[in-house]
This record gives structure tokens, C-alpha cells and sequence, in this order.
């Protein structure tokens, strides 16, 4: 989700405790003082032996990875730039054709069964599934892709202005959800494939999804159109993901409640608050009552899951695992644990909302694929605690378990998961800076929990886990998981990185050494490591406050080099990048340049809102009768090496 939108449409935090967060206000013996969480994080320092696992790694030597490469400077224009060395192309792009038979995208002409059948808007997370190589030898895979959300002024001639038409509306839906789109690498480039059979649009108007696990068919679930709350129209606000270990493709629920409108009191009018229920950011509501609360109060119960897809099976039927709670799903990546159960990471992000976890009861079933096909609709829900020792506490939002009763309104495990938020309030669950991707490295036994930012705590509301108030710039929490068990109810934390122009002390910001003018950045959003200590970010902040477009950065996380962060990638205006994505071989980084010419009057060089006939960039066609496009980019070293090798 873009910040500016953000900020206009979603800045009121809605946890009910900010104002008198204990868990952050009331910790008397804080774990560090600022003063030593800053030498803390400034790298050399780790070998202080402060308690979290920073100094059993403060020996080893500088790497010279892709960190080497000439970083591009700081700065905001039309265009996207790479670091030297990098080799960068188009993947594919808003409006592009899926399906055999359709020609070139046309912004002046276009349908909702069009747009059903090309590449949707604001794309976010990547995933990749890899499938057999060709008979040629060339590498293929399954490429997934998310689109979070739609900016009508950018993609409909004339709309700017105007409320949207019920035509427009419906397109709008249709570049919703997600794409899963065959691509093949050959001659050294990823091309995508136009009329492979696995290619599949699920959008906004999907029907049939089905809702599974402990919620499904709950009478809060059930509107008019689905009496039986089982079968869902559509899955919204796509933000980030995951792919699970027996190759499936997860889809989060993020900002659900913007595509509601109408009064909503009622049963559900609390439920409805904690979630910012209705948003009121689309005209939808107007043309189809489900968007209207007051018609359909149960309808917003029914969005807000992660939604799991068998990318394989082109034929499969869509489903919203309860299990894993309802709330602003920025992500869901996943993690198979030592004993076989799988682990998925979670992050609320909203001002004040939380870090969650969910760990399978079942194990992956290694000989035959299908067997765990359910295996996401029973399972134990957790949320994290982050102790000012270093402790992360993970709470099981379990019905009958602590205040999760009857007399706190909760009948069921049903209840628990409809209203996940108000479950993990009563257990006292610490309020994070806007929790987005938390990604596990298995590897090493380590999560990385981007904070983004969060400008409404307060400076007294400031605490470890999220030392700054307010906090414009974000920070990244590293998690420990104790021997490499991510199913572990109790793991040790410490802060990785504290975002913000190093060289202004007021900023509170803290990297590693070495870290250059190019290399700071602010707002963390998603990220990807390498299993070899390098974590890779990419960002979603305002472009005046970081002095640059977002990007992505390299952060490396082991030795005296810890904390330092160096630019790969910097985006065109207006955009946020998502989706980083590594191949399996590590050869080919894949990002996802979202929402480009968005929020036009916040960048000098246009100054004017940003519009279909006069976006402040038309990347990356740069043809004057093409809007900007939300599009796919591969990024691969001209040495041809790892982005993890020397
Ligand atoms: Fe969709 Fe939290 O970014
Ligand atoms: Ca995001
Ligand atoms: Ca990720």
C-alpha cells in the first residue's frame, strides 16, 4: 500500500489501547538505553556482548557481494536506476495479455473480461514456483504475482475529476487479486508466456472461493447472496504473500476495509471499528451492495484472510484458510520447520497492530503432494510479546485459553479468528510500528520483521522493540528462533537496523559502518534474504522525507559489517517497490515497481496531481499515449554471478 495513499486514507490507528500501551509505556527497566541501542546497531560495537546473538558473529570478514557494486545516488526522477554491474528488464506489465488471441494493451479500450485476461495494476508480491525445464533445457517456473489495489485517475481516460462509473468500478475488481503467469529463461533473460495453460487471473470477482478451517460457515460469515457463509465473491487488496513448501501460492488480505461503505451500527459495529470498517476509498459500495455495510454488515467479515491457491492446478478452487486469522495481512511467508510442521510468518500492518505466527498441527507430507493440501486449516495462531530482555513471547490465540472465553464475547475459535485483533488486545500482545513482511531464513534460524514506520506513537510510547517516537523512518527487528525451531513459543529478539539519514542525529537512525550517502533509506516494507546473511529491502516511504525514490537496498546482517545497507535499485516517482524476489539459483532478483506517477504534486519536478493524461512519469513505455504501468522488473549481475557470491 502506497504511504501517501496510506497516510489520506488510513492514518487513524484503531487498536483501542493506544494512549495506555503498557507493554511499551510501563517497562521500567528497559533493555538498553538509547545511547546503547545506537552503539548497539552501529556494527563494530556488537562485540559489546550485548545480549540477542549479535556478538557470536562479530568476526567474520567483509563479503564482497553485491554489496560491491557502484550504488546509484540518492534522488527522485521519471526513471528507475540500478547499481553498476546490474543488468535490469521488463518482465511484464500492467494490461499485458494473458490469454491466447489478445493483441497489445490499449488503455483507451479497455473491458473488465479484458482486464480478466491481462496482467493487473499495483503489482506486489512475487512469488515463483519452479517447474520442469523445457525440452530445450530452458528453466521455467510459475511466476505469482499480487495486485493490491487500483489508482482510477492513473488508468482511465477522463476519470480525474469524476466518481467512477460502474464500468470503470468493475475493471477496477478485475485488476484486483492475483497472476499467475508461466515465464522460461532463455539466451539469459525471463520472458513471460502469453497462452501457457497455467496462466490464471483470480480477482476481485472471482466467484466460488471457498472459506475454509475453523470459521467457515460461521453465521457471521453469512450474507444474503451466501447464506451459508462458504463461498466468497472475490479476494481484495493483495499485498504481500507467500509460497508454501508444497507449492502453493498465498495471497494476504491487507487494507479490506477501504472497499466498504454505509453506516454500519449494529452486531458488528465493533468488530467493524477495530478493522477501520467501512473505508469508504471506492465507489463500489454504490453500484453493488455487498460494498455497503448497511445492507450487507456481514460482507467485511468474509475479506481480511490469507487466501491459498494451487498455482499447479489451473482448475483449483480458491480458499480463505481461517486458521491464520483475519486481520491487515501485509504478508504470509512460510517457513518448513525441523519436525515438519510449517511456520507462517505475519504482520498486521496498522499503527499499533501486531506480529503474528502461525505453526501447522499437521507435518508436510513428503510423498505425495495433494496430502497436504488442508493442511493450513488446522494449526495454532500466535502472537508476539516483545520483552524489553530480549524475550519474543508467542501467545496462542486459542478459544478457552486465558480471557479468549465466552465472557469476553468469544463462543468460539471462530470468534478468536473473526476478531483476531481483539484477541491478541486481551493478551496484552506488544503494538508494533506497522508490521509488514516478516520473513523467516531458514537457513539461519532468523526472521526479519520490517517495521515501516508508525509517526503517531508518541515519545513516551517509545520502548525497545519500537524506540522511537515518533518513528517516520521505521526500523528491523531480527528474531531468533532458539536452534532453528520456528514452531518455538519463546525466541529472542534484537534490532537490526534503525532507519533514517545517518548523518542527521536527530533522525535516532543507526547502520552498520560503511554505509553510504545512497545507502540509507527509510519505510522498510518487503524483503528477501539470501540464506547467507544478506537481506534485501524494499521500500515504501515518502520520497521528500527519505531525499529519494524508494528502492531496494542490501542490508547484511552477520559480522563487523552488520547493519550496513547499500542501494541496488532505485524506482521511478511516485512508486513503492515490493515483491523481492530471489530464483532459486540466485541469479535472477525479481522486484515489483508499484503504484509509478502516483501522488504527482509531491514531486518537484511535476507539482500538479498526477493523471491519466498528465502522469508526472509514464514509466516504463514513456509513450505519450500510455499511462504509467505498474509492472514486474528482473535485475541480473553482467558477471553472472550469485547475487550472493563474491
Ligand atoms: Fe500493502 Fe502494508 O503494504
Ligand atoms: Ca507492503
Ligand atoms: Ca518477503
Amino acid at each position: 500500500m502506497s504511504e501517501k495513499f496510506e497516510r489520506r486514507f488510513e492514518d487513524s490507528p484503531v487498536n483501542p489501547l493506544v494512549g495506555r500501551i503498557e507493554t511499551i509505556s510501563d517497562i521500567i527497566a528497559e533493555r538498553y538505553s538509547r545511547r546503547d541501542a545506537f552503539r548497539l546497531l552501529a556494527g563494530a560495537a556488537a562485540s559489546t556482548g550485548l545480549a540477542g546473538g549479535l556478538s557470536s558473529c562479530a568476526t567474520t570478514s567483509r563479503r564482497d557481494t553485491t554489496a560491491g557494486l557502484p550504488e546509484p545516488a540518492r534522488g527522485v526522477d521519471a526513471m528507475h536506476h540500478v547499481a553498476g554491474g546490474l543488468e535490469e528488464a521488463i518482465l511484464i506489465r500492467w494490461g499485458d495479455p494473458l490469454a491466447d488471441g489478445l493483441g497489445a494493451f490499449v488503455p483507451a479500450a479497455q473491458s473488465v473480461a479484458g482486464q480478466e485476461q491481462r496482467f493487473g495494476y499495483n503489482c506486489d508480491f512475487i512469488g515463483l514456483i519452479p517447474l520442469a525445464d523445457g525440452e530445450d533445457g530452458a528453466e521455467r517456473a510459475l511466476l505469482c504475482v499480487n495486485h493490491e489495489y487500483t489508482i482510477a485517475d492513473l488508468m482511465f481516460p477522463g476519470k480525474a475529476g469524476r466518481e467512477a462509473t460502474a464500468e470503470e468500478c468493475a475493471i477496477e475488481q478485475a485488476a484486483h487479486g492475483g497472476t499467475i503467469v508461466e515465464i522460461e529463461k532463455r539466451g539469459g533473460g525471463w520472458r513471460y508466456l502469453q497462452g501457457s495453460p497455467y496462466n490464471r487471473r483470480i480477482t476481485g470477482r472471482t466467484s466460488g472461493i471457498e472459506m475454509t478451517g475453523p470459521a467457515a460457515g460461521h453465521p457471521r460469515l453469512a450474507t444474503s447472496a451466501d447464506p451459508e457463509g462458504r463461498y466468497v465473491i472475490g479476494t481484495l487488496n493483495n499485498c504481500a504473500g507467500g509460497i508454501t513448501p508444497w507449492g502453493t501460492y498465498l495471497l494476504a488480505e491487507e487494507n479490506f476495509n477501504g472497499y466498504f461503505m454505509g453506516a454500519r451500527d449494529g452486531p458488528e459495529t465493533e468488530n467493524h471499528k477495530r478493522l477501520g470498517v467501512p473505508g469508504g476509498w471506492y465507489a463500489w459500495g454504490q453500484y453493488e451492495a455487498r460494498f455497503d455495510v448497511s445492507k450487507e454488515p456481514n460482507e467485511p467479515n468474509r475479506f481480511g484472510w490469507i487466501v491459498e491457491v494451487d498455482a499447479l492446478d489451473p482448475a483449483s478452487t480458491p480458499k480463505k484458510r481461517t486458521a491464520l486469522g483475519r486481520f491487515k495481512h501485509e504478508g504470509a511467508e512460510t517457513v518448513l520447520n525441523g519436525d515438519g510442521r510449517v511456520v507462517v510468518y505475519m504482520g498486521d500492518d496498522q499503527r499499533f497492530d501486531y506480529v503474528y505466527k502461525f505453526v501447522t498441527a499437521g507435518r508436510v507430507d513428503r510423498s505425495e503432494r495433494g496430502r497436504n493440501a488442508d493442511l493450513l486449516d488446522e494449526g495454532t495462531l500466535l502472537v508476539a510479546k516483545f520483552e524489553a530482555d530480549g524475550a519474543v513471547i508467542w501467545m496462542p490465540l486459542t478459544h478457552g485459553e486465558g480471557s479468549l472465553t465466552a465472557a469476553n464475547g468469544f463462543e468460539s475459535q471462530a470468534d478468536v479468528l473473526i476478531e483476531t485483533r481483539r484477541a491478541a488486545d486481551l493478551l496484552g500482545a506488544t503494538p508494533m510500528d506497522r508490521p509488514e513482511d516478516v520473513e523467516p531464513d531458514p537457513a539461519r534460524g532468523k526472521v526479519y520483521v520490517m517495521l515501516t514506520n508508525n509517526t503517531a506513537r508518541e515519545t513516551a510510547e517509545a520502548g525497545p522493540a519500537n524506540p522511537r517516537g515518533p518513528n517516520p523512518f521505521g526500523h528491523i527487528i531480527e528474531i531468533t528462533e532458539p536452534g532453528g525451531n520456528f514452531a518455538a513459543t519463546s525466541s529472542r529478539w534484537d534490532l537490526l537496523v534503525r532507519c533514517g539519514d545517518p548523518a542527521d542525529p536527530a533522525s535516532g537512525a543507526a547502520w552498520g559502518p560503511g554505509t553510504s550517502e545512497s545507502g540509507w533509506f527509510g519505510s522498510p516494507d518487503n524483503c528477501t534474504v539470501d540464506g547467507a546473511g544478506g537481506l534485501f529491502v524494499s521500500t515504501d516511504g515518502d520520497e521528500r522525507l527519505n531525499r529519494c525514490a524508494n528502492g531496494v537496498w542490501r542490508v547484511e546482517t552477520e559480522g563487523l559489517e552488520r547493519g550496513r545497507s547499500t542501494m541496488l535499485f532505485r524506482a521511478p516517482t511516485g512508486a513503492e517497490v515490493c515483491g523481492p524476489r530471489l530464483s532459486d539459483d540466485q541469479r535472477t532478483f525479481f522486484l515489483a515497481v508499484q503504484h509509478p506517477g502516483q501522488g504527482g504534486e509531491d514531486y518537484p519536478g511535476h507539482a500538479r496531481p498526477s493523471t491519466f493524461a498528465d502522469p508526472s512519469t509514464r514509466w516504463p513505455d514513456f509513450d505519450d499515449a500510455m499511462p504509467p504501468r505498474p509492472s514486474v522488473m528482473t535485475l541480473q549481475r553482467r558477471d553472472g554471478r550469485r547475487f550472493s557470491d563474491a
